[in-house]
Protein backbone atom coordinates (compact mmCIF):
# COMPACT_ATOMS: atom_id res chain seq x y z
CA UNK A 1 0.00 0.00 0.00
CA UNK A 2 1.25 3.76 -0.94
CA UNK A 3 2.17 5.67 2.30
CA UNK A 4 -0.63 7.29 3.14
CA UNK A 5 -3.02 4.48 3.15
CA UNK A 6 -4.00 3.23 6.34
CA UNK A 7 -3.63 -0.43 7.00
CA UNK A 8 -6.35 -2.97 7.62
CA UNK A 9 -6.07 -5.41 10.36
CA UNK A 10 -8.88 -8.77 10.90
CA UNK A 11 -9.93 -8.30 14.44
CA UNK A 12 -12.76 -10.96 14.40
CA UNK A 13 -14.13 -13.94 12.84
CA UNK A 14 -17.10 -15.58 13.77
CA UNK A 15 -20.24 -17.74 12.47
CA UNK A 16 -23.71 -18.92 13.28
CA UNK A 17 -25.67 -22.18 12.10
CA UNK A 18 -29.71 -23.13 12.46
CA UNK A 19 -29.70 -26.56 14.03
CA UNK A 20 -31.95 -28.22 11.69
CA UNK A 21 -30.01 -30.78 9.99
CA UNK A 22 -31.67 -32.41 6.65
CA UNK A 23 -29.38 -34.85 5.02
CA UNK A 24 -29.28 -36.11 1.30
CA UNK A 25 -31.16 -39.53 2.51
CA UNK A 26 -34.09 -36.99 3.74
CA UNK A 27 -34.50 -35.15 0.23
CA UNK A 28 -35.12 -38.80 -1.30
CA UNK A 29 -38.40 -37.92 0.65
CA UNK A 30 -39.34 -35.03 -1.76
CA UNK A 31 -37.69 -36.14 -5.11
CA UNK A 32 -36.26 -39.00 -6.64
CA UNK A 33 -31.89 -38.68 -5.39
CA UNK A 34 -29.68 -40.69 -3.58
CA UNK A 35 -27.37 -40.04 -1.31
CA UNK A 36 -24.56 -41.52 -3.38
CA UNK A 37 -25.66 -39.53 -6.58
CA UNK A 38 -25.65 -36.10 -4.24
CA UNK A 39 -22.30 -37.19 -2.67
CA UNK A 40 -20.39 -38.13 -5.59
CA UNK A 41 -20.98 -34.69 -7.60
CA UNK A 42 -20.94 -32.46 -4.88
CA UNK A 43 -18.89 -33.93 -1.38
CA UNK A 44 -22.23 -32.70 0.53
CA UNK A 45 -23.60 -35.16 2.81
CA UNK A 46 -25.98 -32.63 4.85
CA UNK A 47 -26.87 -29.40 4.79
CA UNK A 48 -28.77 -27.00 7.66
CA UNK A 49 -31.71 -25.15 7.19
CA UNK A 50 -33.99 -22.82 9.08
CA UNK A 51 -37.37 -23.71 10.06
CA UNK A 52 -40.37 -21.23 11.66
CA UNK A 53 -39.86 -17.48 11.45
CA UNK A 54 -35.54 -17.85 11.86
CA UNK A 55 -34.13 -15.97 8.38
CA UNK A 56 -30.99 -14.65 7.61
CA UNK A 57 -31.31 -11.66 10.01
CA UNK A 58 -31.52 -13.95 12.67
CA UNK A 59 -28.35 -15.73 11.23
CA UNK A 60 -26.40 -12.59 10.56
CA UNK A 61 -26.92 -10.98 14.34
CA UNK A 62 -25.45 -14.10 15.90
CA UNK A 63 -22.64 -14.30 13.96
CA UNK A 64 -21.99 -10.78 14.20
CA UNK A 65 -22.21 -11.03 17.78
CA UNK A 66 -19.54 -14.14 17.54
CA UNK A 67 -17.43 -12.12 15.83
CA UNK A 68 -17.24 -8.64 17.79
CA UNK A 69 -17.21 -10.75 21.05
CA UNK A 70 -14.01 -12.25 19.01
CA UNK A 71 -12.50 -9.13 17.94
CA UNK A 72 -12.99 -7.96 21.60
CA UNK A 73 -14.83 -4.80 20.15
CA UNK A 74 -18.27 -3.61 21.48
CA UNK A 75 -21.04 -2.46 19.18
CA UNK A 76 -20.61 1.32 19.94
CA UNK A 77 -17.14 1.29 18.67
CA UNK A 78 -18.65 0.07 14.95
CA UNK A 79 -18.89 2.95 12.52
CA UNK A 80 -19.90 1.39 9.81
CA UNK A 81 -22.17 -2.03 8.89
CA UNK A 82 -22.05 -3.87 5.78
CA UNK A 83 -24.29 -6.77 5.13
CA UNK A 84 -23.62 -9.16 2.05
CA UNK A 85 -26.61 -11.60 0.91
CA UNK A 86 -28.64 -12.59 -1.74
CA UNK A 87 -31.35 -14.18 0.28
CA UNK A 88 -33.05 -11.68 2.63
CA UNK A 89 -36.21 -11.91 4.16
CA UNK A 90 -36.92 -8.28 3.22
CA UNK A 91 -35.81 -6.43 0.23
CA UNK A 92 -35.62 -3.44 3.02
CA UNK A 93 -34.86 -2.86 5.70
CA UNK A 94 -31.52 -3.76 4.51
CA UNK A 95 -29.80 -6.48 6.60
CA UNK A 96 -27.28 -4.56 8.21
CA UNK A 97 -30.03 -1.88 9.52
CA UNK A 98 -31.82 -4.69 11.31
CA UNK A 99 -28.71 -5.74 12.69
CA UNK A 100 -27.35 -2.11 13.85
CA UNK A 101 -30.78 -1.86 15.47
CA UNK A 102 -30.44 -5.55 17.23
CA UNK A 103 -26.90 -4.69 18.50
CA UNK A 104 -28.73 -1.50 19.60
CA UNK A 105 -25.97 0.72 17.55
CA UNK A 106 -26.03 4.50 16.83
CA UNK A 107 -28.47 5.81 14.19
CA UNK A 108 -25.29 8.13 13.29
CA UNK A 109 -23.74 5.02 11.26
CA UNK A 110 -24.26 3.88 8.17
CA UNK A 111 -25.60 0.18 7.25
CA UNK A 112 -26.19 -1.44 4.19
CA UNK A 113 -26.45 -4.80 1.92
CA UNK A 114 -24.66 -5.63 -1.67
CA UNK A 115 -25.77 -8.68 -3.09
CA UNK A 116 -22.56 -10.36 -4.27
CA UNK A 117 -24.15 -13.95 -3.85
CA UNK A 118 -21.89 -16.39 -2.65
CA UNK A 119 -18.59 -13.92 -3.62
CA UNK A 120 -20.33 -11.26 -1.13
CA UNK A 121 -17.57 -11.63 1.52
CA UNK A 122 -15.09 -10.64 -0.72
CA UNK A 123 -16.63 -7.61 -2.32
CA UNK A 124 -17.70 -6.24 1.05
CA UNK A 125 -14.00 -6.65 2.61
CA UNK A 126 -12.96 -4.89 -0.79
CA UNK A 127 -15.16 -1.99 0.42
CA UNK A 128 -14.38 -2.18 3.62
CA UNK A 129 -10.92 -2.15 2.69
CA UNK A 130 -11.24 0.94 0.44
CA UNK A 131 -13.08 2.76 3.37
CA UNK A 132 -10.23 1.99 5.49
CA UNK A 133 -7.39 2.98 3.57
CA UNK A 134 -8.92 6.59 2.94
CA UNK A 135 -9.41 7.08 6.12
CA UNK A 136 -13.19 7.59 6.30
CA UNK A 137 -14.08 4.82 8.66
CA UNK A 138 -11.96 2.97 11.60
CA UNK A 139 -14.31 -0.33 12.45
CA UNK A 140 -16.41 -1.87 10.50
CA UNK A 141 -18.00 -4.39 11.16
CA UNK A 142 -19.29 -6.84 8.07
CA UNK A 143 -21.91 -9.77 8.03
CA UNK A 144 -22.57 -12.12 4.89
CA UNK A 145 -25.73 -14.27 5.82
CA UNK A 146 -27.83 -16.08 3.49
CA UNK A 147 -31.01 -18.40 3.95
CA UNK A 148 -31.35 -19.95 0.61
CA UNK A 149 -33.87 -22.25 1.93
CA UNK A 150 -36.48 -20.14 1.79
CA UNK A 151 -35.66 -18.89 -2.00
CA UNK A 152 -34.66 -22.56 -3.69
CA UNK A 153 -37.59 -24.70 -5.89
CA UNK A 154 -37.38 -27.45 -3.70
CA UNK A 155 -38.84 -29.41 -6.54
CA UNK A 156 -35.80 -28.73 -8.06
CA UNK A 157 -33.65 -31.57 -7.56
CA UNK A 158 -30.84 -30.35 -9.21
CA UNK A 159 -30.42 -26.74 -7.70
CA UNK A 160 -32.03 -27.50 -3.83
CA UNK A 161 -29.61 -29.90 -2.84
CA UNK A 162 -26.71 -27.44 -2.94
CA UNK A 163 -27.82 -24.91 -0.76
CA UNK A 164 -28.13 -24.68 3.23
CA UNK A 165 -28.72 -22.06 5.81
CA UNK A 166 -25.81 -19.91 7.86
CA UNK A 167 -23.84 -16.59 8.26
CA UNK A 168 -20.21 -15.88 8.77
CA UNK A 169 -19.46 -12.54 10.18
CA UNK A 170 -15.91 -10.29 10.61
CA UNK A 171 -15.13 -7.25 12.02
CA UNK A 172 -12.09 -5.07 10.65
CA UNK A 173 -10.41 -2.19 12.03
CA UNK A 174 -7.94 0.46 10.98
CA UNK A 175 -4.43 -1.10 11.95
CA UNK A 176 -2.42 0.49 14.39
CA UNK A 177 1.00 -1.46 14.07
CA UNK A 178 1.16 -0.68 10.43
CA UNK A 179 0.77 -4.12 9.29
CA UNK A 180 -2.02 -4.85 6.53
CA UNK A 181 -4.29 -7.78 6.76
CA UNK A 182 -5.07 -7.96 3.63
CA UNK A 183 -1.95 -8.39 1.52
CA UNK A 184 -4.06 -8.50 -1.78
CA UNK A 185 -7.99 -8.71 -3.20
CA UNK A 186 -9.08 -8.78 -6.43
CA UNK A 187 -13.17 -9.11 -7.46
CA UNK A 188 -15.21 -9.72 -10.60
CA UNK A 189 -18.19 -9.76 -12.37
CA UNK A 190 -19.23 -10.76 -15.85
CA UNK A 191 -22.66 -9.68 -16.39
CA UNK A 192 -23.50 -11.14 -19.97
CA UNK A 193 -23.75 -14.74 -18.00
CA UNK A 194 -25.65 -13.75 -15.48
CA UNK A 195 -28.68 -15.83 -16.53
CA UNK A 196 -26.98 -18.87 -15.59
CA UNK A 197 -28.10 -18.35 -11.90
CA UNK A 198 -31.20 -16.59 -11.14
CA UNK A 199 -33.85 -15.38 -8.97
CA UNK A 200 -36.58 -12.97 -10.20
CA UNK A 201 -38.90 -11.04 -8.12
CA UNK A 202 -42.49 -11.21 -7.52
CA UNK A 203 -44.74 -8.38 -8.36
CA UNK A 204 -46.89 -6.86 -10.86
CA UNK A 205 -47.02 -4.03 -13.07
CA UNK A 206 -49.76 -0.85 -12.84
CA UNK A 207 -53.06 -2.72 -13.44
CA UNK A 208 -53.33 0.28 -15.86
CA UNK A 209 -50.83 -0.87 -18.32
CA UNK A 210 -49.70 -4.07 -20.17
CA UNK A 211 -48.63 -7.12 -17.82
CA UNK A 212 -45.76 -9.15 -18.55
CA UNK A 213 -45.01 -12.54 -17.95
CA UNK A 214 -43.39 -13.40 -15.14
CA UNK A 215 -40.77 -16.11 -14.87
CA UNK A 216 -40.86 -19.13 -12.59
CA UNK A 217 -40.41 -18.80 -8.98
CA UNK A 218 -37.31 -20.03 -7.59
CA UNK A 219 -33.91 -20.17 -7.92
CA UNK A 220 -33.31 -21.15 -11.28
CA UNK A 221 -29.49 -22.57 -12.15
CA UNK A 222 -27.73 -24.07 -15.40
CA UNK A 223 -25.32 -26.10 -12.77
CA UNK A 224 -23.36 -27.53 -15.71
CA UNK A 225 -23.02 -23.81 -17.41
CA UNK A 226 -22.03 -22.52 -13.61
CA UNK A 227 -19.46 -25.82 -12.98
CA UNK A 228 -18.03 -25.34 -16.58
CA UNK A 229 -17.17 -21.62 -16.74
CA UNK A 230 -16.55 -21.78 -12.97
CA UNK A 231 -13.75 -24.99 -13.36
CA UNK A 232 -12.47 -23.09 -16.49
CA UNK A 233 -11.58 -19.66 -14.88
CA UNK A 234 -11.07 -20.46 -10.94
CA UNK A 235 -7.76 -22.71 -10.78
CA UNK A 236 -5.84 -19.81 -12.98
CA UNK A 237 -7.16 -16.84 -10.94
CA UNK A 238 -6.30 -17.78 -7.94
CA UNK A 239 -2.83 -18.72 -9.12
CA UNK A 240 -2.77 -14.67 -10.75
CA UNK A 241 -3.98 -13.44 -7.44
CA UNK A 242 -1.21 -15.05 -5.64
CA UNK A 243 1.47 -14.22 -8.38
CA UNK A 244 0.00 -10.25 -9.01
CA UNK A 245 0.89 -10.56 -5.16
CA UNK A 246 4.78 -11.01 -5.89
CA UNK A 247 3.79 -14.70 -3.72
CA UNK A 248 4.68 -18.25 -4.92
CA UNK A 249 1.62 -21.06 -3.85
CA UNK A 250 4.18 -22.22 -1.23
CA UNK A 251 4.25 -19.06 0.34
CA UNK A 252 0.42 -18.90 1.75
CA UNK A 253 -0.74 -21.34 4.45
CA UNK A 254 -4.00 -22.40 3.82
CA UNK A 255 -6.89 -22.13 0.89
CA UNK A 256 -9.99 -21.71 2.57
CA UNK A 257 -12.46 -21.59 -1.04
CA UNK A 258 -15.95 -20.87 -1.40
CA UNK A 259 -18.04 -24.12 -0.69
CA UNK A 260 -20.34 -24.93 -3.47
CA UNK A 261 -18.58 -28.12 -5.25
CA UNK A 262 -15.85 -30.61 -3.73
CA UNK A 263 -14.50 -31.30 -7.69
CA UNK A 264 -14.56 -27.02 -8.22
CA UNK A 265 -12.60 -26.80 -4.92
CA UNK A 266 -10.20 -30.06 -5.71
CA UNK A 267 -9.56 -28.16 -9.53
CA UNK A 268 -7.94 -24.77 -7.56
CA UNK A 269 -6.15 -27.61 -4.82
CA UNK A 270 -4.74 -29.37 -7.82
CA UNK A 271 -3.77 -26.19 -9.39
CA UNK A 272 -1.61 -24.42 -6.35
CA UNK A 273 -0.30 -28.14 -5.34
CA UNK A 274 -1.63 -28.09 -2.25
CA UNK A 275 -2.36 -30.98 0.16
CA UNK A 276 -5.32 -32.06 1.99
CA UNK A 277 -4.31 -30.27 5.38
CA UNK A 278 -3.59 -26.89 3.42
CA UNK A 279 -7.18 -26.50 2.06
CA UNK A 280 -10.44 -25.62 4.36
CA UNK A 281 -13.37 -28.23 3.39
CA UNK A 282 -16.46 -28.25 5.26
CA UNK A 283 -19.29 -28.84 2.13
CA UNK A 284 -20.28 -32.24 3.63
CA UNK A 285 -21.59 -30.49 6.65
CA UNK A 286 -23.28 -27.69 5.41
CA UNK A 287 -23.61 -27.30 1.22
CA UNK A 288 -23.18 -24.19 -0.23
CA UNK A 289 -23.99 -21.74 2.36
CA UNK A 290 -23.98 -18.81 -0.26
CA UNK A 291 -22.15 -15.91 1.08
CA UNK A 292 -21.55 -17.19 4.39
CA UNK A 293 -19.35 -20.31 3.04
CA UNK A 294 -16.01 -18.61 3.15
CA UNK A 295 -16.15 -16.66 7.02
CA UNK A 296 -18.31 -19.76 8.01
CA UNK A 297 -15.17 -21.94 6.84
CA UNK A 298 -13.02 -19.49 7.81
CA UNK A 299 -14.27 -19.46 11.89
CA UNK A 300 -14.98 -22.69 12.06
CA UNK A 301 -11.64 -24.18 10.87
CA UNK A 302 -9.81 -22.13 13.42
CA UNK A 303 -12.46 -23.41 15.65
CA UNK A 304 -11.62 -26.96 15.43
CA UNK A 305 -7.66 -26.74 15.31
CA UNK A 306 -7.34 -27.18 11.05
CA UNK A 307 -6.45 -23.56 10.92
CA UNK A 308 -3.72 -22.37 12.87
CA UNK A 309 -3.49 -18.51 13.02
CA UNK A 310 -0.20 -16.49 12.82
CA UNK A 311 -0.62 -17.77 9.07
CA UNK A 312 -1.48 -16.74 5.72
CA UNK A 313 -4.74 -17.72 3.64
CA UNK A 314 -5.96 -17.30 0.01
CA UNK A 315 -10.10 -16.58 0.36
CA UNK A 316 -11.58 -16.81 -3.40
CA UNK A 317 -15.31 -17.45 -4.10
CA UNK A 318 -17.61 -17.30 -6.92
CA UNK A 319 -21.41 -17.27 -7.49
CA UNK A 320 -24.43 -15.71 -9.13
CA UNK A 321 -23.74 -12.37 -11.06
CA UNK A 322 -21.55 -13.71 -12.45
CA UNK A 323 -19.07 -12.68 -9.35
CA UNK A 324 -16.28 -14.00 -8.46
CA UNK A 325 -12.76 -12.86 -6.71
CA UNK A 326 -10.17 -13.39 -4.43
CA UNK A 327 -8.29 -12.13 -1.29
CA UNK A 328 -4.59 -12.95 0.32
CA UNK A 329 -5.21 -12.15 4.14
CA UNK A 330 -3.05 -12.33 7.25
CA UNK A 331 -5.17 -15.12 10.28
CA UNK A 332 -3.98 -12.97 13.18
CA UNK A 333 -3.32 -14.79 16.82
CA UNK A 334 -6.76 -14.31 18.55
CA UNK A 335 -9.28 -13.17 15.75
CA UNK A 336 -11.30 -16.68 16.16
O1 LIG B 1 -22.76 -20.81 -5.63
C1 LIG B 1 -23.62 -21.38 -6.61
C2 LIG B 1 -22.78 -22.02 -7.56
N1 LIG B 1 -23.36 -23.17 -8.19
C3 LIG B 1 -22.60 -24.25 -8.39
O2 LIG B 1 -21.48 -24.31 -7.96
C4 LIG B 1 -23.18 -25.36 -9.20
C5 LIG B 1 -22.11 -26.04 -10.01
N2 LIG B 1 -22.65 -27.21 -10.68
C6 LIG B 1 -22.71 -28.41 -10.05
O3 LIG B 1 -22.27 -28.55 -8.93
C7 LIG B 1 -23.27 -29.57 -10.84
O4 LIG B 1 -23.58 -29.14 -12.15
C8 LIG B 1 -24.55 -30.17 -10.19
C9 LIG B 1 -24.17 -30.92 -8.93
C10 LIG B 1 -25.57 -29.08 -9.87
C11 LIG B 1 -25.19 -31.17 -11.15
O5 LIG B 1 -24.24 -32.15 -11.54
P1 LIG B 1 -24.09 -32.56 -13.07
O6 LIG B 1 -23.08 -33.61 -13.12
O7 LIG B 1 -23.82 -31.31 -13.86
O8 LIG B 1 -25.50 -33.17 -13.39
P2 LIG B 1 -26.55 -32.77 -14.52
O9 LIG B 1 -27.30 -31.53 -14.12
O10 LIG B 1 -25.92 -32.81 -15.86
O11 LIG B 1 -27.52 -34.02 -14.43
C12 LIG B 1 -27.10 -35.33 -14.79
C13 LIG B 1 -28.24 -36.26 -14.55
C14 LIG B 1 -29.53 -35.81 -15.20
O12 LIG B 1 -30.20 -36.97 -15.64
P3 LIG B 1 -30.14 -37.42 -17.18
O13 LIG B 1 -30.70 -36.27 -17.95
O14 LIG B 1 -28.67 -37.67 -17.45
O15 LIG B 1 -30.98 -38.65 -17.18
C15 LIG B 1 -30.30 -35.18 -14.10
O16 LIG B 1 -31.70 -35.23 -14.30
O17 LIG B 1 -28.52 -36.33 -13.14
C16 LIG B 1 -29.91 -36.04 -12.93
N3 LIG B 1 -30.03 -35.36 -11.64
C17 LIG B 1 -30.15 -36.02 -10.48
N4 LIG B 1 -30.21 -37.33 -10.21
C18 LIG B 1 -30.33 -37.67 -8.91
C19 LIG B 1 -30.00 -34.01 -11.38
N5 LIG B 1 -30.12 -33.81 -10.07
C20 LIG B 1 -30.22 -35.02 -9.49
C21 LIG B 1 -30.35 -35.43 -8.16
N6 LIG B 1 -30.40 -36.76 -7.92
N7 LIG B 1 -30.41 -34.57 -7.14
Amino acid sequence: MGNNLIPLKIAGVGYSLPDTVITNDDLTKLYDTSDEWIYTRTGIKERRVVSGEQNAVDLGFEAAKNALEKANIKPEQIDLIIAASSAPPDLYPAIACHIQARLGISSQVPAFDITAACTGLIYALSIAKAYIASGMYKTILLVATDNNSRLVNWEDRATSILFGDAAGAMVVTASDDGVDDVIAIDIKSDGSIGDLIELSFDGKNCPLVEQYEPKPKGIRMNGKGVYAFVAKILPHYVENLITNAGMKAEDIDYLIPHQANIRIIQAVQERLGYSDDKVVTNIKYYGNTSAASIPLALAESVEKGKVKLGTTAVLCGFGAGMTWGGAIVRLREGIC
